[in-house]
């Protein structure tokens, strides 16, 4: 019995391990266009350090597509569980939007990449 209980943690932290290496492979794909460091130089995306708990199109060097503007000027912020819903179908959560691609299918990677930019700059 105590041999499989260890199995078990063990299971269960390489299923982090490979939650994590998930995140940071799917970012790779963003950084294209966005940075999660303060001090990145601007992208062609938004810089997103500090983007769970900001307002939506927060990053004031950037100039936002007139839906993002007026999704942040009538209070939406930005919180792990918005973020999961935006990166499956960006486009359906703000019509208009100007970020090109399409989202992420499987709710395993959304939630994967969320919790790997929440630990990798993008936490409040
Ligand atoms: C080809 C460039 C490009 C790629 C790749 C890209 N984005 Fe974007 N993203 C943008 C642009 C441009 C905007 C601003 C859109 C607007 O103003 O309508 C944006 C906006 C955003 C916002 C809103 C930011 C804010 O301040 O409110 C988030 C969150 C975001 N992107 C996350 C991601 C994630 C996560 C990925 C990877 C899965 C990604 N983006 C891939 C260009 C990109």
């Amino acid at each position: 019995m105590r041999g499989g209980a260890a199995g078990l943690v063990l299971l269960a932290l390489s299923g982090a391990a490979a939650a994590q290496s998930g995140g940071a492979a799917l970012f790779e794909t963003c950084r294209a266009c966005h940075a999660l460091e303060r001090e990145a130089p601007e992208g062609a995306g938004p810089n997103l350090a500090g983007l769970l708990g900001r307002k939506v199109a927060g990053d004031p060097a950037f100039d936002y597509s007139p839906a993002l503007k007026a999704a942040g000027a009538a209070g939406l912020t930005w919180d792990a569980e918005r973020l999961a819903r935006f990166l499956a179908d960006p486009e359906a959560m703000f019509p208009g939007l100007w970020m090109g691609g399409r989202g992420l299918d499987d709710a395993r990677d959304r939630r994967a990449l969320v919790e790997w930019i929440a630990r990798n700059g993008g936490g409040a």
